[in-house]
């Protein structure tokens, strides 16, 4: 068999004898499994902060990157300071290829974001997505904070997934816990989050794609906002 079906045979097996395991058990067993090559992937959301203090008082040493599109809230800076503090890290930042951003806005425009789904796309490409291969550079796993009732596209998602794009093997531990659930963590354990979401948001991203939201509202919906639900994601999950 060739490695990659290989890999995807041990998925199916992992997430059935996986399935009873709480995230802390999930992590630990991953962490053991993969040692140094696997890495946490945060965009400093509440799902991330949890995740960040489950792989940190497991392993200190685990890396943990940020993609910073240089359009982010002041808030989510300070909470990078203030989550590098508090677990004695100072978490791996890239940024995007300063030459592809001159060159999209020169052609695009600054906001070109809001014009058409294209744009829309091709900034958080250049932003984030384009990155992804230096953040993943002799990994063979990531961690990160989706969750199965965050929206529709992600319902089907798995607890272990391989992330064909990456060519890596891709760990939900959150997959099934609910926001409850993640809050209930957070106040528990203390876990440094954005302020933003103690003011309507939710779900954060980018400063000029995200809003506030009215209570009753679908979480994402603050989210790129003016598309509709179907285009709602910038590419790090493509299916
Ligand atoms: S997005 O596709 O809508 O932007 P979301 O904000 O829900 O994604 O985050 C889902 C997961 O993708 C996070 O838990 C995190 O692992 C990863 N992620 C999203 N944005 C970033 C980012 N800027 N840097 C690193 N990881 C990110
Ligand atoms: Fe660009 Fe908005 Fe995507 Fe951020 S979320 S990378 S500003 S399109």
């Amino acid at each position: 068999m060739d490695p990659t079906e290989e890999m995807k045979a041990q998925i199916a097996l992992w997430n059935k004898e996986l399935k009873e395991k709480n995230p802390i058990g999930v992590i630990a067993f991953f962490l053991q499994y993969f040692g140094e090559e696997i890495v946490l992937s945060t965009s400093l959301g509440l799902e991330d902060q949890v995740l960040t203090e489950m792989v940190m008082r497991q392993r200190r040493s685990t890396e943990v990157f940020t993609l910073d599109t240089g359009r982010l809230f002041p808030e989510t800076y300070d909470l990078i300071a203030r989550t590098n503090k508090q677990y004695g890290i100072r978490m791996k930042t890239y940024f995007p290829e300063p030459a592809r951003v001159e060159e999209m806005v020169a052609n695009h425009g600054i906001n070109l974001f809001y014009d058409n789904v294209e744009n829309r796309k091709m900034c958080c490409g250049i932003r984030k997505v384009a990155q992804l291969p230096r953040a993943f550079h002799g990994k063979k796993a990531w961690i990160c904070g989706l969750r199965k009732d965050q929206s529709v596209s992600r319902f089907f998602s798995k607890m272990v997934e391989w992330d064909e794009n990456n060519e890596l093997v891709k760990v939900n531990p959150l997959i099934n816990w609910t926001e409850k659930e993640v809050w209930a963590y957070i106040k528990v354990h203390n876990i440094p989050y954005n302020v933003l979401h103690d003011n309507g948001f939710p779900s954060i991203g980018c400063e000029p794609c995200t809003r506030a939201i009215e209570p009753g509202e679908d979480i994402r919906s603050g989210r790129w906002w003016w598309e509709n639900e179907a285009h709602k994601e910038c590419g790090l999950h493509k299916r």
